[in-house]
């Protein structure tokens, strides 16, 4: 029986291998795509989500535009990651297929109310604004979600976008805090783990060696997406954040975590949106969330890339 899920998302190279990775794994249905403002505004974040729906060849997914703005902020975008497009490298065509006319968080709210109970996860890649707010306008919902996987926060790892924090909990840390605090079974991909997924040279070859549309436009997508990493921490390759939170539910055994606190920063400045993860349960506050910190790199990367030549 295949995984219901629902992928919340701002792409972003990173996203688009993630959506693709879903869509070649049969282990899960892809019940929609929630698009979010983040790495760059919502009109390219919901063009970029509809060009990979195509490029993967399933024009069947609904794709949803969600929220254009963070709860309680002004948007902090990353188009010096991502390019201007959000979704710079692969030269893909403009997408036929069209947005779902309902807002994304009303799509998150009707389906959750609609799938039986406990049967629906709910994937973050992005800011966490779509998820904040179908919780606050539905509360009824949270019990029925299964569990929320996302890629977000640090903790030995500290920031990519502030000296303290990871970008996809600062864009949006108000809406990250309701759903750390929500009760919801939460699993964390943080930098922790993602900065272990470094698609370095040999493993864009691999991706470019299989030869088909997809395989050769991940390569271009990973090309362009390393290029700010390398510069940044010198490393062999860009970590690839988003794919791990899709590894994760097709092969859990390629990660290892804890269960413990996770709390995020609302208020200082300083360390506005840090993941206060309590990794040596130095307090007695109650654990919230499996806390990712390593992953099988090989495992990893062998996965995608099998799943990829699928496309
Ligand atoms: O910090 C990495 C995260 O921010 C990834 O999800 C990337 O796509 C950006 O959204
Ligand atoms: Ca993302």
């Amino acid at each position: 029986m295949p995984r219901n899920i629902i992928i919340d998302t701002d792409p972003g190279q990173d996203d688009a291998v993630a959506i693709l990775l879903a869509l070649a794994s049969p282990e899960l249905r892809v019940l929609g795509l929630t698009a979010v403002a983040g790495n760059v505004p919502l009109p390219l974040t919901q063009l970029n989500a509809l060009k990979v729906c195509e490029l993967a060849g399933r024009p069947d997914i609904p794709v949803f535009a969600g929220c254009a703005e963070p709860l309680a902020r002004r948007l902090v975008t990353a188009e010096h990651v991502h390019g201007k497009t959000g979704l710079d490298g692969p030269d893909l065509p403009a997408p036929k297929m069209r947005l779902q006319d309902r807002h994304a968080v009303d799509f998150i709210i009707e389906t959750l109310r609609r799938e039986p109970s406990g049967t629906v996860t709910i994937c973050p890649l992005g800011p966490l604004t779509n998820i904040a707010t179908a919780l606050q306008k539905a509360p009824d919902i949270a019990p029925r979600i299964h569990e929320i996987v996302l890629m977000g926060g640090a903790y030995f790892e500290v920031g990519n976008i502030t000296p303290a924090a990871e970008f996809n909990i600062y864009v949006d840390p108000e809406a990250a805090d309701i759903v750390f605090k929500s009760g919801i079974p939460l699993v964390v991909m943080p930098l922790d783990v993602t900065h272990k997924a470094l698609v370095t040279r040999p493993r864009v070859e691999a991706f470019r060696a299989l030869g088909t549309r997809t395989g050769i436009a991940v390569a271009e997508m990973t090309d362009f997406f390393e290029r700010f990493d390398i510069g940044k921490y010198g490393s062999e390759g860009a970590p690839l954040h988003d794919p791990c939170v899709i590894a994760y539910l097709l092969q859990p055994h390629l990660f290892t975590g804890r269960h413990i606190n996770v709390e995020i920063e609302t208020s200082s400045e300083l360390t506005l949106g840090m993941s206060v993860a309590d990794w040596w349960r130095v307090t007695d506050r109650a654990a919230n969330a499996l806390f990712i910190g390593d992953l099988h790199a090989e495992g990893f990367f062998g996965l995608l890339t099998e799943r990829l030549a699928r496309l």
